[in-house]
């Protein structure tokens, strides 16, 4: 019993190093991304495992359900590891981002990779969807995004993926859905009273807390007059190996499949 309140000890230093994360969502994630040095191996990026790992357990799912002739957005890109892995699933991929330093750092480390672009957007803006892809329907790959949002956004975000995925589209989304309270989740990443990984360290001084997205999450946000499930079940995001202090590198997590109900109403 008082080995599983000891973790709780770590809670004034977490209050502490979460101080001075702006408020403002976008300003927070864009200082978040001008403040990475390094990517992929070695990252600083708490959410990069620097493999394709994750992406391709993702695979068959992907190749079921996304029409391969469709451009792919991916939606809250960050550094674009996976908007270029997806280039293996379409000739056509998009990356956005509320973060302009994100976006800068996703372009600068594509260079020379075919068919991904990225822009700078905040996808949970009303009409955010226009234009991005021409008049053309999209698939759409979201990970690890819905949970840093409020429900608010995250019920604007859905907005707009219906209209970007028209009748022909679908979403692919995958998600963070840790159970348990912030303490419990840092706890799980390795955080100790004595240390923090430093990845884990630089989230929690400048980003929002995230959340968790699963099943009844998404059916907040999933009216059934807009969206059809198609699929969905158990995932596992993969996290930066540096995490792996107490062995858990991998976050459980929550993936589905969308198609939009009636797209033409949405347009
Ligand atoms: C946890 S990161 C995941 C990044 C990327 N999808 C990945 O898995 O490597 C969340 C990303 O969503 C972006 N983001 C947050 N709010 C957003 C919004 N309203 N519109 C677009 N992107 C957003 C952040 O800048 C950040 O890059």
């Amino acid at each position: 019993m008082l080995a599983a309140l000891r973790k709780y000890l770590i809670l004034p230093k977490l209050i502490r190093l979460s101080w001075s994360a702006p408020k403002n969502r976008t300003m927070a994630w864009d200082r978040y991304w001008a403040g990475i040095a390094r990517t992929g191996a070695r990252s600083d990026v708490l959410w990069d495992s620097g493999t394709d790992h994750e992406l391709l357990g993702y695979r068959d799912v992907l190749q079921r359900h996304f029409d391969p002739s469709l451009p792919v957005v991916d939606v809250g890109c960050g550094h674009g590891a996976f908007s270029r892995a997806l280039t293996a699933f379409s000739p056509q991929v998009l990356g956005v981002d509320v973060s302009a330093n994100a976006v800068a750092r996703a372009r600068d480390e594509s260079a020379g990779v075919e068919g991904v672009s990225y822009l700078a957007r905040d996808m949970t803006e009303p009409g955010a969807a226009s234009g991005l892809v021409g008049s053309t329907d999209a698939n759409v790959f979201v990970r690890g995004v819905l949970h840093v949002l409020t429900p608010a956004d995250q019920a604007a975000l859905m907005e707009n993926l219906r209209q970007l995925v028209g009748a022909r589209g679908t979403v692919f989304l995958a998600e963070t859905n840790f159970q348990g309270n912030p303490v419990e989740y840092v706890a799980h990443l390795g955080a100790s009273l004595r240390s923090i990984p430093a990845p884990l360290e630089l989230a929690i001084r400048t980003l929002p807390m995230p959340g968790h997205f699963g099943p009844q999450e998404l059916a907040r946000v999933m009216p059934r007059d807009r969206w059809t499930l198609v699929e969905d079940g158990a995932a596992t995001i993969e996290t930066n190996p540096l995490m792996d202090a107490g062995g858990n590198s991998r976050i459980p997590g929550y993936f589905a499949v969308l198609k939009a109900k009636d797209p033409d109403a949405g347009r």
